[in-house]
């Protein structure tokens, strides 16, 4: 079979892999190595590994070694077998998904990452995945397999001298059974969206000093032409002009010019509503200002543009799967940097909605540029918005590492996000909004303060952007603990993870596809919140 070269893009996608698709047995594919999903289906401490596949030569080739005891099915778990009896590939790799009752496509593209990043340090450039059968559906288990498979063979480390090429360059899913045309548009759409969560990592990773919003604007136009985006630049001139004082006033301090991207995707046949509005903080590098962060760990604040960057690839994804709705994403992307012309604690500033805010401390710069971000996609026609930043500290002291912070002003539209993160496995919590925080950034001279002091910080960074959403249904992610990743895992380099990128994506297509969120009680909303299974 010819590999899929339709949507293969030259620039920025991360990695490039081939992908075949084969129906049939798994026994007779001819591969350097062929990966099967293990599950647990013993009792609590005895396990009972079974391999997911109805191919008999392939439980007959796993059969010893599940006997033993070495093989138990743990997530993230990789158990190789050379010279596999009875099947046509080189090798047999068993790779852990969990317990038998909680496997799902969560499970599922992770053991596609981890079979991927097994072998990549060993050089095998090419493999085979058996995509067991599972409840949801063939396409949907090829989908992940192959988003999976992508945003496993990326890695950071793109700046050392000695970086051989470890990338591998092919993957063929094997299915038993399914209908041909949904399974290659699963095998389309897991490139797209492997891809492009692999192109906002791709942005996020790069250093300030060869990030910066120009930059950062340059690539966005880029990728925009490729898949046949409007594109939109505008300069210092422009932010003044259009009175976003909140904006300027981050940027007002730095050397680099400031960059307002805005990306605009029209299909023929939308609908005039919904327009979604997707709005990303693109901070190439926080010092902090002339409230200046210590210099311990300050170089992590190259990926204060995480939230931009999610957007890019967000956009990049919803350009080339076409769904039928209107979305317009605005990147606020600047520097914050302490200089004679920065903004100082206790400066007052005008936004471009008309709100004063007190600036009590520089550092707090993320909400003032989606301040206005928020109220220009609003006068853009945006009907729904979600915002993403490493807005908070504090949402990792609330969250740790493991969940983003999910903030919603309206029931209905946090339900619809939730069936979205569920699909896309990605983790986060929701956080309340109660009016009683709106007291903590309550100014003395000016409408509102930039800060609302010590206690509940991501709380109050996202009730002042509240401030400036009004009545639009609005989600904002504090993605400051989860953009970055400080450790490995089997199926994920650290580095920038790409977090929100698949769930924003789901999210557009359900919206195109009509799919009403019914609204729920907040309680019961936020106890189904802690779906999925991370990254
Ligand atoms: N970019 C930071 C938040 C951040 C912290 C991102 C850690 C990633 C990891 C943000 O601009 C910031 O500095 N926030 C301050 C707000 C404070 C001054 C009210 C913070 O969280 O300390
Ligand atoms: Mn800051
Ligand atoms: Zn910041």
């Amino acid at each position: 079979m010819e590999p899929d070269k339709t949507t293969k893009l030259q620039i920025d996608s991360g990695v490039e892999m081939n992908t075949i698709l084969v129906q049939g047995n798994a026994a007779q594919v001819a591969t350097e190595l062929l990966a099967v999903v293990v599950v647990d289906a013993g009792e609590k401490d005895k396990p009972n590994p079974q391999v997911l596949s109805s191919d008999q030569s392939v439980q007959a080739a796993a059969k010893d070694l599940l006997a033993g005891c070495e093989v138990t099915g743990r997530v993230g778990e990789t158990t190789l077998l050379h010279r596999p009896q009875g099947l046509a590939a080189k090798r047999l790799l068993l790779v852990g998904a969990g317990k038998v009752e909680s496997f799902s496509t969560v499970e599922l593209r992770k053991a596609a990452g981890t079979a991927l990043r097994f072998l990549k340090p060993k050089s095998i450039k090419s493999f085979a995945f058996a995509v067991p059968e599972t409840s949801g559906g063939a396409g949907g288990a090829v989908r992940a397999v192959i988003e999976g498979a992508f945003v496993g063979n990326f890695d950071p480390d793109v700046y050392k001298s000695d970086r051989k090429d470890q990338r591998v360059e092919e993957i063929t899913v094997i299915v038993a059974s399914g209908d041909k045309g949904i399974l290659d548009s699963a095998v389309k759409e897991g490139r797209v969206i492997g891809e492009s969560q692999n192109f906002t990592r791709t942005l996020v990773n790069e250093p300030s000093n060869r990030m910066t919003p120009t930059i950062l604007a340059d690539r966005a136009q880029k990728m925009a032409e490729e898949v046949g985006l409007k594109c939109e630049v505008y300069g210092a001139e422009k932010i003044k002009s259009m009175k976003m004082g909140a904006f300027w006033s981050v940027a007002q301090g730095s050397d680099e010019p400031p960059a307002l991207i805005v990306l605009t995707y029209e299909p023929q046949g939308a609908p005039p509503k919904p327009v979604l509005g997707l709005v990303g903080k693109g901070i190439t590098f926080d010092s902090g200002g002339i409230s200046i962060k210590p210099s311990d760990g300050m170089e992590k604040m190259k990926y204060d543009m995480a939230g931009g960057a999610t957007m890019l690839g967000v956009m990049r994804a919803i350009a080339l799967l076409k769904p039928k709705i209107k979305v317009i994403a605005i990147v606020l992307a600047t520097e914050n940097m302490p200089s004679g012309k920065a903004q100082k604690p206790g400066d007052v500033q005008i936004a471009m909605s008309g709100k004063s805010i007190e600036i009590i401390n520089t550092d707090a710069e993320g909400r003032l540029v989606l301040a206005d971000g928020l109220h220009y996609a609003r006068q853009l026609g945006a009907t729904h918005l979600v915002d993403a930043a490493t807005l908070t500290g504090a949402i990792v002291v609330a969250l740790g590492y493991a969940n983003a912070g999910v903030f919603a002003n309206d029931d209905a539209w946090f339900e619809q996000f939730h069936q979205a993160l569920k699909r896309s496995g990605e983790k986060m919590w929701r956080m309340p909004l109660d009016p009683e925080y709106q007291e903590m950034i309550r100014s003395n001279i000016a409408d509102i303060m930039n800060t609302g002091g010590r206690w509940g910080g991501a709380i109050t960074a996202a009730m002042f952007l509240k401030e400036f959403v009004e009545d639009t249904p609005w989600l904002h992610l504090d993605i400051a603990g989860t953009a970055w990743m400080e450790d490995n895992k089997p199926w994920i380099a650290k580095g920038p993870s790409g977090i929100a990128v698949r769930s924003l994506i789901e999210l557009a297509r359900e919206v195109a596809n009509g799919a009403s969120g019914s609204a729920t009680g907040t309680q019961a909303a936020q106890n189904r919140a802690n779906s999925g299974a991370g990254l």
